[in-house]
């Protein structure tokens, strides 16, 4: 056989390779530890879901499902209920807290889940197949100091992390109630220019025209200028929950800037919706995180009517700022102690001393059959704090010169010392 070409990854997936993770679970961490601070409880929801709630949560006519789905074949073994590999958590969390009986406890219940989602579309910078979300949820309260909580709790992060360049926009897209009408003098605005679009915002103009305001279209750019702003056409309380937002961030001194053309890409959103925004994520994908009010997604998942809020940070694009910010990934932690053993027939007691060093830090060995001076050069670059080397006749001394990488300094240890001395040298575990 011919040999092949070496494999890749799929198309849109990618590898997270050990420096790249050190700032993604710094990101994480953070997420958790904010989370935690406001009291929301983790959750786990599982990435396959049946098709018809992705379909009917997210909403049939939106990209994400019309274009971004993977859909799962069933098995030759059966298994006829269409499958999806979830484009986002929300839908799946709403359905958690029905089937797990959260509705039943004390309101509102508050959530935190974080994992990957799917979306087939196609790859660019920022923009992946398989992606991560911290995504929080506040389900069973309709009242508008829930939407500031999670606004709050979600800025914080991003603050926590020290990120720069952000933009907080904020809309609100009415309700069942005003929005009706609203879309009627929406289309109508817009149809007298209809023959200036193109097939898929014509389609929209018609299913979902309040897409046409968040285009990149350079025509509907300049048309929707001068189009109806839903925020003056909201009803009585739709404009008061608005009203006591603005209110409840301006009092948290949380800048946000109005933005009359934000609507979100997915259907669920009632009332307020929001978006994080970076100067430097280019485009359509200059979101590193959205999020908004979805009082309509229980009764459509087929649940009873219930209130909730909620928000998904994107942990790639998050950390790909973070890293562009600081020049580049801080790389990941090396071993504190490198063993390095100095000839053949050590493996034994190095990886005996290794065992008992590990009690007090981290530590790896060099196996290898490299030479000694391969071995330092290699240890001189690692970023480990200390080497310690032995040769035979130090093995059976049972000592080793233990190295400062830092500083150069050097000095014989007994092995049984090892651990003590580590637990208590300046910069070690202690
Ligand atoms: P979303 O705006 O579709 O909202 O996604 C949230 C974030 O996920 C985006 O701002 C972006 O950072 C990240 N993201 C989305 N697609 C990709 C992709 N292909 N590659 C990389 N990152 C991506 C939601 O998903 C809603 N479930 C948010 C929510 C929660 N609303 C209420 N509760």
């Amino acid at each position: 056989m011919p040999p092949t070409a070496p494999l890749r990854a799929a198309r849109g997936m990618r590898d997270l390779l050990p420096d790249a993770l050190s700032t993604w679970r710094e990101v994480l961490g953070a997420a958790r530890e904010e989370a935690l601070r406001y009291g929301y409880r983790e959750i786990e929801v599982p990435m396959l879901e049946q098709a018809a709630l992705v379909e009917r949560g997210v909403g049939g006519d939106t990209d994400v499902v019309q274009k971004e789905i993977y859909r799962i074949r069933p098995t030759a073994e059966g298994g006829s209920t269409p499958l999806v590999l979830r484009p986002e958590a929300t839908a799946g969390v709403v359905r958690a807290y029905f089937e797990g009986r959260l509705n039943q406890g004390p309101q509102p219940v508050r959530l935190w889940t974080a994992g990957p989602m799917f979306r087939h579309d196609r790859p660019q910078a920022g923009r992946f197949r398989q992606f991560q979300q911290f995504d929080v949820e506040v389900i069973g309260d309709a009242g508008p100091a829930f939407d500031a909580e999670v606004i709050e709790l979600t800025w914080g992060w991003y603050r926590a992390l020290g990120l720069g360049g952000l933009s907080l926009e904020l809309n609100s897209i009415g309700d069942a109630a005003c929005r009706p009408a609203y879309l009627r003098r929406l289309r109508d605005y817009f149809r007298p220019h209809a023959v200036r679009l193109g097939p898929d915002d014509r389609h929209r103009l018609e299913t979902n025209p309040l897409r046409l305001l968040d285009s990149k279209d350079p025509v509907l750019v300049e048309l929707r200028e001068a189009a109806p702003r839903i925020t003056d056409a909201l009803c009585p309380e739709c404009a008061a929950h608005w009203a006591q937002l603005r209110a409840l961030l301006d009092a948290a001194g949380i800048p946000y800037r109005l933005n009359p053309h934000l609507v979100r890409g997915l259907d669920y959103y009632t009332r307020t919706v929001w978006e994080y925004q970076h100067q430097s994520l280019g485009g359509a994908q200059n979101s590193l995180g959205g999020g908004g009010r979805y009082d309509g997604l229980a009764e459509t998942l087929g649940y009873p009517p219930t209130p909730a809020v909620g928000f998904a940070g994107g942990l790639d694009r998050t950390v790909l700022m973070l890293d562009e910010q600081r020049g580049g990934p801080r790389p990941a932690a090396p071993p504190a102690l490198l063993l390095l053993p100095d000839g053949d027939g050590l493996d034994l007691a190095a990886a005996g001393l290794a065992r008992a060093a590990r009690q007090v830090t981290s530590v790896a060995a060099d196996y290898s059959r490299r030479s000694l001076r391969a071995k330092m050069r290699g240890a001189g670059g690692s970023g480990a704090r200390w080497a310690a080397i032995f040769d035979d006749g130090e093995a059976r001394r049972r000592v080793v010169q233990l190295r400062d990488l830092d500083s150069g300094e050097q000095r014989e240890v007994g092995w049984d010392e090892l651990p003590a001395l580590l637990m208590t040298s300046p910069g070690g575990p202690a």
